[in-house]
């Protein structure tokens, strides 16, 4: 089993980038915030103890997310190779990724870290859409849908996120800087850190971040 973590700000272009991979690849793109949305939507335990923290832009408890990335791994197939979206979140997680990674007999390949000004960010999240049923992404300049408003896929009116208002924004900016950031050095001193420009149009940053995997 292989892991590629992404890491990046909110809004830096992790899980396009995943999932234009995984469109590409035999990867499987996991996002832990769709995970915990997908929970919440169901009304399981996990998600209804995560909500009040997604909610305001903190951090969910890391034990939920350590036993949810357990249990994909203990079920996963051993030539998987995993795109992790937002997962591990702060050094703890870290340090639990590779001990699961060790139980597991997987290894975790490279940490990609996107680059995007903050600027930017706030232009990406703001504009963000998503399908409350499907869950395709959508940005209401750079990722219109072909009709105004409205799913390609599920012909339903898209939503926006709920943490995408701009007080919680600026919020996820803040722990991103507090609690994420410190994983850029901490996967450079293993080696594994490749840092992408993932400023530029989506389809550019899915080629740059292939080859940093590959290289
Ligand atoms: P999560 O869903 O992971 O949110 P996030 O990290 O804040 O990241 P985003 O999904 O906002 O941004 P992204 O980088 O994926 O950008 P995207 O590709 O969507 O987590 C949500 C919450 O869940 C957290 O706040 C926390 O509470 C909880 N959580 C999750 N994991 C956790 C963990 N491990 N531990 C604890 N809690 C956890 O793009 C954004 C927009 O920009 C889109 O509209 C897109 O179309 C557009 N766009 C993307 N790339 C480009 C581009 N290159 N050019 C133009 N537009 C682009």
């Amino acid at each position: 089993m292989q892991i590629f973590v992404f890491l990046g700000a909110p809004g830096a272009g992790k899980g396009t980038a995943a999932a234009g991979i995984a469109q590409k690849t035999a990867a499987l793109h996991i996002s832990t915030g769709a995970m915990l949305r997908e929970a919440l939507k169901k009304g399981t335990p996990a998600g209804l103890a995560a909500k009040s923290y997604m909610d305001k832009g903190a951090l969910v408890p890391d034990q939920v997310l350590v036993d949810m990335i357990g249990e994909l791994l203990a079920a996963a197939d051993p030539d998987s190779v995993f795109l992790f979206d937002g997962f591990p979140r702060n050094e703890s997680q870290a340090v639990q990724l590779d001990k699961l990674a060790e139980q597991f007999n997987a290894n975790v390949k490279a940490a990609i870290c996107l680059d995007v000004p903050e600027a930017t960010l706030l232009k990406r999240l703001g504009g963000r859409r998503v399908c409350p049923v499907c869950g395709a992404g959508y940005h209401v300049e750079s990722l219109p849908p072909k009709r105004e408003g409205i799913c390609d896929v599920c012909g339903v009116p898209l939503a926006t996120r709920a943490d995408d208002k701009p007080e919680t924004i600026r919020h996820r900016l803040e722990v991103y800087g507090e609690q994420t950031a410190p994983l850029i050095a901490w996967y450079e001193k293993t080696g594994k850190l490749r840092r992408v420009d993932g400023s530029g149009e989506a389809d550019a940053t899915v080629e740059k971040v292939l080859s940093a995997m590959n290289g």
